[in-house]
């Protein structure tokens, strides 16, 4: 075990809320790991800040009409307090506005330019002739060339996880003028990640307990071979390129983000007065260096950041990346533009943070995306934190208080029953001990509750309100040994719940400074008089939970009213255009997913005069039993393409509906008919 932590959490986007998403992704997790380390005594740091550069920023600028800046500032300084509120611990939350953020990554950008690293190519890329800019990243919307997703971006198909480029996207399309872009001639730096190649391999080889979706990822990336990245852009928002060829550029956001960590250690260090402790975090390798973040920033984090920080020589390597995948809403797949998702401030103005902290905990998306909805939010909190958690905690503390005049019983010739219920505190602490080194948060909170559960099996086997008055001395030894539990579970599940939780600890005389080492089967003396007993945890009645759910469907049904989510028009078609394809009528005989595509569904067709194979990447909305002897429309004259070694013949015509269900095009007329 390494001397000291450094945790960071993926810096947010400062273009908008904070939300579930958000949280299940990177933040919540990277809290929970946070406190439990701390609990145990570590030296560990977290970090963390907004993310103010790269287009998301200056595209939410233009839509309200307001400055870059302003967006920044305004969402910074919601999100920095909404995350406090909630109870994220962060040391320091920085932003990469600032002034030692630009200097820490002009410098970082500087020394690895004077390495003689980077490439300077000169390339055609988009530009809109209108606004008289270069459209780079999500400034340009278009087809997506690898799964056809009609509205993938410059950067990234969020359909099926691509990475792209904008000049490989079919058809684009400005996102500021809608026009055609052209293509245009200009300057960038680039990163040539693939003289890292082998390197990394062996990193990313050598690296011990990451998470089978952070390594498969990362091995896919490798096994398709590195290529070079640009690492400027032509935009006035962001780091100046400081080389004195690069008026205009800026560098990519790519690039300064995950510096951003750095800077903000540096402020960190700076605040306390201490301005070369941020050395000791980043530059010894006694330090482990662990990144929280969602799926989509893998690549950024296990590759790119890490060639940087190799290059650059002096910096210690992630240890760990544990990333998470998506967390769906109800059902759906999260989306702030249509108004699907639950805002963290939104959520405080009605419930405790706590709640969601234990649910979404619970609910975590660690190694396949996870859903998130009420009526679940609801049954954990009456059905665990209230019925067995608070119920346990309430049992206990009542009669003690009753019985007992609030004085925790001395235990005197304790039975195998008692001893086996201590003994359940040792046996859970090394279970969660173990989930939570391991970063398996959900195993943690279950074996965590499982305490509770124990004590409450246990409180109703030794039947207390009996032995009372039959064997008092028995009826005081199960007293004693529930509080031990209480006071084991109120450490326990610290990382989780801490407001609720120092709530108990303090009831039962703990003191705050309790190190993990030191939860034990007898945190609490007998004699200890317990302070008047808070309810912990009240049921939330149906009709709360249905008026959240309400609200979402509102919310949804306002976001597409605001914003039509109908794609714009593609420019204008000629009859010779459409009459060029060559639409058939085909029966689907056999369909199988493709193996090692989450996407792709293998699909055999009868289009009359042949039998075709057809790609299609529509097996999340379908099982292929279920779609065999569906006649539908097929371009049959389409040009073969090969996907996952396989060669796809036509395409089948779908209809998309605003939330991404996919639907056939149906006919009834006979395989082989033209559609016309
Ligand atoms: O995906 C995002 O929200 C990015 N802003 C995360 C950046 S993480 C880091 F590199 F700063
Ligand atoms: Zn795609």
């Amino acid at each position: 075990m390494s001397k000291r932590t450094l945790i960071t959490s993926a810096l947010p986007y400062a273009n908008g809320p904070i939300h579930l998403g958000h949280l299940a992704g990177a933040y919540l997790p990277a809290d929970l790991y946070t406190r439990y380390l701390r609990l145990r005594g570590r030296d560990v740091l977290h970090i963390c800040g907004s993310d103010e550069h790269g287009v998301p920023i200056t595209i939410a600028a233009e839509k309200e009409g307001i400055t870059p800046q302003q967006v920044v500032d305004k969402f910074h300084t919601m999100n920095k307090q909404v995350f406090e509120q909630f109870g994220i611990d962060f040391d320091y939350y920085g932003r990469t506005s600032s002034a030692t953020h630009k200097e820490t990554s002009q410098a970082f950008f500087k020394t690895l330019h004077d390495q003689g690293l980077f490439k300077k190519k000169t390339e055609e890329q988009l530009y809109d002739d209108d606004a008289s800019m270069f459209l780079p990243d999500r400034y340009v919307k278009g087809e997506c060339p690898k799964c056809g997703h009609p509205e993938a971006y410059g950067d990234q198909c969020e359909k099926c996880g691509s990475s792209l480029s904008p000049t490989e996207l079919i058809n684009p399309i400005s996102a500021i003028s809608g026009k055609t872009p052209i293509l245009k001639k200009t300057e960038h730096w680039y990163l040539p990640l693939g003289d890292f190649q082998q390197k990394l391999e062996k990193w990313v080889d050598s690296r011990e307990n990451w998470k089978a979706n952070v390594a498969g990822q990362c091995k896919s990336w490798l096994k398709s071979g590195l290529e070079d990245r640009a690492v400027t852009r032509d935009l006035t928002w962001g780091v100046p390129v400081p080389l004195p060829d690069a008026a205009g550029k800026v560098l990519y956001v790519w690039f300064d983000a995950p510096i951003g960590y750095i800077s903000a250690t540096k402020e960190w260090a700076e605040k306390r007065g201490e301005p070369d402790l941020w050395k000791t975090y980043w530059q010894d390798e006694e330090t482990d260096l662990i990144h929280f973040i969602g799926k989509d920033n893998i690549v950024f984090h296990c590759i790119m950041f890490p060639a940087m920080l190799m290059q650059h020589g002096d910096y210690v390597l992630p240890k760990n990346v544990p990333a998470n995948e998506f967390l769906n809403l109800e059902g759906r797949k999260l989306s702030t533009s249509k108004g699907w998702a639950v805002w963290l401030d939104e959520y405080m103005e009605e419930f405790e943070p706590d709640l969601l902290r234990y649910v979404l905990g619970t609910t975590l998306p660690e190694t396949k995306d996870s859903d998130f909805s009420w009526k679940d939010f609801q049954a954990r909190i009456n059905g665990e934190l209230a019925d067995i958690l608070g119920n346990f905690v309430f049992r206990a503390t009542s009669f003690t208080q009753r019985f007992f005049d609030g004085a925790v019983p001395k235990p005197e010739s304790l039975s195998e029953a008692d001893k086996k219920a201590l003994h359940e505190i040792d046996v859970q602490k090394k279970q969660i001990e173990t989930a939570y080194d391991n970063f398996r948060f959900r195993e943690a909170i279950a074996e965590t509750m499982n305490l509770a559960r124990a004590g409450n099996r246990y409180f109703t086997e030794t039947e207390p309100w009996k032995t009372r008055k039959e064997a008092p001395q028995k009826c005081a030894n199960t007293l004693y040994v529930c509080a031990q539990i209480c006071g084991a579970l109120s450490l326990l599940f610290h990382p989780v719940m801490p407001r609720k939780m120092n709530l108990l600890r303090e009831q039962l005389g703990i003191p705050a400074n309790t190190t993990w080492d030191q939860i034990n089967d007898h945190l609490v003396p007998a004699g200890y008089l317990l302070s008047d007993e808070p309810i912990l945890f009240n049921k939330i009645e149906d009709d709360v939970v249905d008026r959240e759910i309400e609200k979402l469907k509102k919310k949804a049904a306002e976001a597409k009213t605001e914003e039509s989510s109908y794609p714009p028009l593609k420019e204008t078609a000629t009859f010779d255009d459409f009459m060029s394809l060559d639409l058939r009528a085909g029966k689907i005989l056999k369909a199988e997913k493709v193996k090692k595509s989450k996407k792709l569904l293998k699909i055999t067709v009868d289009v009359g005069f042949e039998k075709r194979t057809i790609l299609s990447g529509i097996s999340e909305f379908f099982e292929p039993d279920e779609i065999t002897g569906q006649t539908v429309v097929v371009v049959a004259n389409l040009a073969p393409k090969k996907m996952m070694g396989i060669e796809s013949n036509g395409m089948i015509l779908m209809g998309e509906n605003s939330d991404g269900v996919l639907h056939f095009v149906s006919t009834s007329a006979e395989p082989g008919s033209p559609v016309t």
